[in-house]
């Protein structure tokens, strides 16, 4: 018995150090020309198989997961049918990627204040926050650079202040971790009603993050540390 438990021990090891991973929550799955599912199937993967990575990127979410992985095979999978024993990166960031994900990603766009209601902040948004808002900012940069139809009751539930975005992100399976990229939304339950706001920029250690109110009713940004919020990933 204890020879039994050596020997299985000694495999996980092995497989954890040669990055071979197993296809889960499917029997076969297809392999694709790019990570989303409007793309060509280049060939399939069954369960048994033992895949290996080149890179992983992000591209269309599938249920709630938005990593692709990119086999030894140069096709792409989708990260939720991969037990990699995470749900963030176990390899490098695939580089050059049309479909961003990376720091160099593109959805990002210019840091600047592009938001529709600069001073003029009575009233509501037509995402139902109140204008000049951290949520109303947050709400508008998902909506126009995204180009997610996001909103107060985004997937049914109430999103509501800033310090239910996380509950609402769970129980709605959209991806919230501590891992920022480019194009996802930072979140923090600390402060009276918390605080969300846009990742611009990630860079070892710091995001830069564009935000409102966190001077009243104010644009601004700052680099903090990455460990200052939780990351929700609408797309990215
Ligand atoms: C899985 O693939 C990797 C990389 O090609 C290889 O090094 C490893 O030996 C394989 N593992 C098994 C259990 O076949
Ligand atoms: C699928 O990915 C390719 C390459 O990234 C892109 O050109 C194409 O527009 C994507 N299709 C959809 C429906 O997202
Ligand atoms: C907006 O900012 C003001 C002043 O910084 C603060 O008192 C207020 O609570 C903020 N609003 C929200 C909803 O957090």
């Amino acid at each position: 018995m204890k020879l039994a438990t050596f020997v299985a021990l000694c495999l996980i090891g092995l497989a954890s150090l040669t990055e071979g991973y197993k296809i889960y929550k499917a029997t076969t799955v297809n392999c694709r020309s790019d990570p989303n599912t409007s793309s060509k199937v280049v060939r399939t993967y069954n369960t048994n198989d033992n895949i290996s990575l080149t890179c992983q990127t992000s591209g269309e979410n599938v249920k709630g997961n938005t990593l692709w992985d990119k086999t030894t095979n140069g096709c792409y999978i989708s990260d939720y049918y991969l037990h990699t024993g995470s749900s963030g990166y176990v390899a490098k960031k695939c580089s050059g990627g049309s479909t961003g994900g990376g720091s160099t990603g593109k959805i990002p766009g210019p840091i600047k204040n592009d938001y529709p209601y600069p001073g003029q902040c009575d009233g509501v948004d037509p995402w139902n926050y109140f204008k000049c808002q951290c949520t109303s900012f947050v709400a508008w940069r998902i909506n126009s650079r995204l180009g997610v139809k996001f909103h107060n009751h985004y997937k049914g539930p109430n999103w509501g202040n800033a310090n239910t975005w996380d509950n609402a992100a769970r129980s709605t399976g959209v991806p919230i971790n501590s891992n920022p990229v480019p194009g996802c939304v930072a979140q923090t339950n600390s402060g009276s009603a918390g605080h969300v706001a846009w990742v611009a920029k990630v860079s070892g250690n710091q995001v830069t993050i564009e935000e409102y109110n966190w001077t009243r009713h104010k644009y601004s940004t700052r680099t903090v540390p990455k460990s200052t919020f939780n990351y929700i990933h609408i797309k990215v």
